[in-house]
């Protein structure tokens, strides 16, 4: 790899090239996969101008997305694809050829879950690039969006290469990883905090970036000049690498802090205090370093899994990132220790989790906290009753009940968990609450309830790492 290749190029938008069809917003754009990544990604670029193509295999997913629904829950997204649909910019099709074959850029976004070894799965992502080398006409250029191990940009390039043999296809490979949260990640796409473009073919990431240009300029009607993200364009190796590292250190940030919170629970300590302070120190600041029952979702314990198993491959010690999963995990314990240490048996105890997804705003259960707190507290025989304004009910866990609303899930409980900060669980009425419970302690999992108010309402409040907090105790000062 070149000096050349290597070298970050952070110029402000406004200095990225006219690239001729960029600039004239002609390029033909194809998405392969329509799960988060792919249809926020195909929603996006449609609504910024570029006719977008969305390819699924799956007919009820297709026939879903044609009529405007999303398949999965995420604000604000089935509006604008039925805005930008409307206004002709995005079809879907299961047609894969077709759509390649007719596209400047093919952006592939199909799922990589973790394999049964920990590794992510590539066997659709092979399968999609085979196809899309197979399809591919004339110059034709092919993202990565999908997380994918690093090293699968030179995968990319050898399988492209051998299943367009014969054929008229130019092709060329970028890796440009997404950065979006569940929840709210149509913001995160339209108004992100950088751009990152990685291959070897200088005019292939030229043609992606001015793919990107009214999001760069945020030129596009909504846009706000004022949020103009960084354009980051390197190699194929350190732009996926740049996915991992961020995603990795978002991870390692809140289980630090989940480690100190344990520290404050026994020193008495409080560790919002702690993070507030530590925060305000610019080379740390506050994101990130919210303490509760853990981070989970389908991006983190992976990632950090791929990292690890990368370390492993290539002989290269990595204790910190190692340590990251398994503190994660014991953080979800604390709340079952906490319980227990309120409760004593929690055998035939009744306990309500308030909220089930891994955070609001997602019907998201992938490595979701409160499964493993619920599946903790089942197995030693409490009865556990949950209630999620989304998820309405876990899989894995069929002697897991839901109830319809957060008074009924609370009505008869011993003890309370908030394991998710929906926001409608703050505006409840914790007198009613209290009386509807055969207990009173309520553990806040995510330390985002005012502990003297609930403290006022008559119940017991604990958190991880704050003091704990009953009736008369005032404001912490
Ligand atoms: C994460 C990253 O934030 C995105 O930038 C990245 O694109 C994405 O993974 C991905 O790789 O696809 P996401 O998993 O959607 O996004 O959600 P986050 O909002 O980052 O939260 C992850 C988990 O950390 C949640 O369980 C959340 O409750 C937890 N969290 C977050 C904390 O426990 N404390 C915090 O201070 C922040």
């Amino acid at each position: 790899m070149g000096a050349e290749a290597r070298e970050l190029d952070r110029r402000r938008p406004s200095a990225v090239e006219s690239v001729a069809r960029g600039a004239l917003g002609m390029v033909k754009v194809a998405v392969i996969g329509t799960g988060y990544v792919g249809t926020v990604a195909a929603v996006s670029f449609a609504a910024v101008g570029h006719p977008v193509v969305g390819i699924e295999n799956d007919e009820h997913k297709l026939s879903a997305l044609r009529s405007g629904a999303v398949p999965f829950y995420e604000p604000g997204l089935a509006d604008l694809l039925r805005d930008v649909a409307t206004a002709g910019r995005l079809t879907f099709t299961s047609d894969l050829a077709g759509a390649v074959s007719s596209a400047d850029v093919v952006f592939i976004c199909v799922g990589t879950p973790p394999g049964p070894d920990g590794r992510p799965d590539l066997t659709a992502l092979r399968l999609a690039s085979r196809a899309v080398g197979e399809a591919a006409s004339g110059r034709t250029v092919v993202i990565t969006k999908s997380t994918v191990p690093i090293g699968w940009g030179a995968e990319l390039a050898a399988i492209l290469d051998d299943a367009s043999e014969g054929g008229d296809a130019d092709l060329a490979v970028v890796s440009n990883p997404e950065f979006l949260r569940e929840g709210t990640a149509v913001g995160d796409f339209l108004y992100p905090d950088r751009v990152v473009l990685g291959g070897e073919d200088r005019d292939a990431v030229d043609l992606v970036a001015g793919l990107y240009r009214p999001i760069l300029e945020q030129s596009f009607p909504q846009g706000n000049r004022l949020l103009r993200p960084a354009l980051i364009r390197t190699d194929t190796a350190t732009a996926e690498t740049i996915k991992y590292a961020a995603n990795g250190f978002l991870a390692m940030k809140i289980t630090y802090i989940n480690e100190i919170s344990r520290i404050c629970d026994t020193a008495g300590a409080d560790v919002e205090m702690v993070a507030e302070a530590v925060g305000l120190d610019h080379r740390i600041e506050r994101k990130y370093l919210g303490a509760g029952i853990g981070f989970g979702g389908s991006c983190f314990g992976k990632d950090l899994q791929a990292l690890t198993t990368f370390g492993d491959d290539h002989r290269i010690p990595l204790p910190v990132l190692s340590a990251v999963n398994p503190s994660n995990q014991i953080q979800r314990h604390q709340v079952v220790d906490k319980l227990r240490s309120g409760l004593g048996s929690l055998r035939d105890r009744r306990i309500a989790l308030l909220g089930l997804a891994y955070k609001p705003d997602t019907d998201d259960l992938r490595d979701a906290p409160s499964v493993t707190i619920a599946a903790a507290l089942l197995g030693e025989g409490a009865d556990v009753v949950a209630y999620d304004p989304v998820v309405k009910h876990v899989e894995e866990l069929p002697q897991l009940l839901t109830e319809a609303n957060a008074y009924e899930a609370v009505t008869g409980a011993d003890a309370v968990v908030l394991t998710t900060e929906w926001k409608e669980f703050a505006a409840l009425d914790f007198v009613a609450v209290a009386s509807l419970m055969r207990g009173d302690l309520l553990v806040d999992g995510r330390n985002w309830l005012d502990p003297a108010a609930v403290a006022a309402s008559g119940l017991r409040y604990d958190a991880m790492g704050r003091r704990a907090y009953q009736r008369g105790d005032g404001p912490a000062g």
